[in-house]
């Protein structure tokens, strides 16, 4: 099971778990005693004073009705008389039952929200998928696949590494490249983005490069910048061969360079593209 499956089942687990806890304390009010549902502090006062009336009626003598008199129509101090209810007699109010439950909806909403953003932004990090290290198969039938029938050097793209393979034609050294880890077994894997504002970069075959139809922006064979809007070079992953002599390309592993001081290889050799 992927991360991301774990992810939507956590997310419906907490969500199941909220709905239910707000289904509970509903069901739980919907069964309290209705004397302890309804009651305000009022009510809850009225019926004291009613229960304190009729003990005294019970325990009244035909000897002290002038003084029950007196007392009963003397004027109350509510300062003294009045009853403390505690929140338990209360119960919980309508208004704050419906509250804390939007407050619990909004809160399992925000909860959602953040794991979802997670799960977005979490790196994808099974193995041989994009942002994780992508096994392209055997150097020599990368080499092979490589060449076109006239013999000439073409770009192999893997989709899984959103990359160009390309055979390094010549040498590198005084480049942009010279000392990175961006060649394996005479191959360099060419991330597809263009470094312009990100659009995919046809390879062009009549000119031996790689054209931006977005805004124009050219590369040549080996990803060195030649013209239009981009900044630097095309940005390229870091490569290495295992034990197999198979290519692996780190795709979570992105190496930048700036616009070449000089070109490792000639660019148009034909004509453009776009
Ligand atoms: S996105 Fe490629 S030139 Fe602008």
């Amino acid at each position: 099971m992927s991360a991301t499956q774990i992810l939507l089942l956590a997310i419906a687990g907490i969500g199941s778990l909220a709905i239910l806890s707000i289904i509970s304390i509903a069901w739980r009010r919907g069964t309290d005693p209705p004397g302890i549902k309804t009651q305000d502090s009022a009510a809850v006062r009225q019926d004291l004073a009613a229960e304190d009336k009729a003990d005294e009626d019970d325990s009244v003598t035909a000897y002290d009705v002038a003084e029950l008199v007196s007392v009963d129509s003397a004027p109350t101090d509510p300062l003294v008389d009045r009853q403390e209810v505690d929140a338990e007699t209360m119960g919980v109010t309508r208004r704050q039952f419906f509250n804390r439950g939007l407050l619990g909806v909004f809160g399992l909403f925000l909860a959602q929200f953040g794991i979802a953003s997670l799960a977005f932004l979490w790196p994808r990090l099974k193995s041989g998928g994009f942002g994780s290290k992508v096994n392209v198969g055997k150097i020599e039938d990368l080499r092979i696949a490589a060449l076109t029938a006239d013999g000439r050097a073409r770009p192999v793209f893997v989709s899984a590494a959103q990359a160009y393979v390309v055979p390094v034609q010549g040498s590198l050294d005084g480049s942009s490249f010279e000392g990175l880890p961006v060649v394996a077994g005479g191959m360099m894997a060419l991330w597809q983005r263009c470094v312009h504002l990100g659009c995919r970069v046809p390879e062009c075959e009549s000119s031996q490069g790689f054209e931006c139809p977005c805004h124009g922006s050219k590369y040549n064979f080996h990803g060195e910048y030649e013209d239009g809007p981009a900044p630097r070079n095309l940005d390229r992953f870091v490569v290495s061969l295992n034990d197999a002599d198979e290519l692996i390309i780190d795709t979570g592993d992105v190496i930048e360079t700036a616009r070449a001081s000089f070109k490792t290889i000639e660019y148009p050799q034909g004509p453009s593209c776009i």
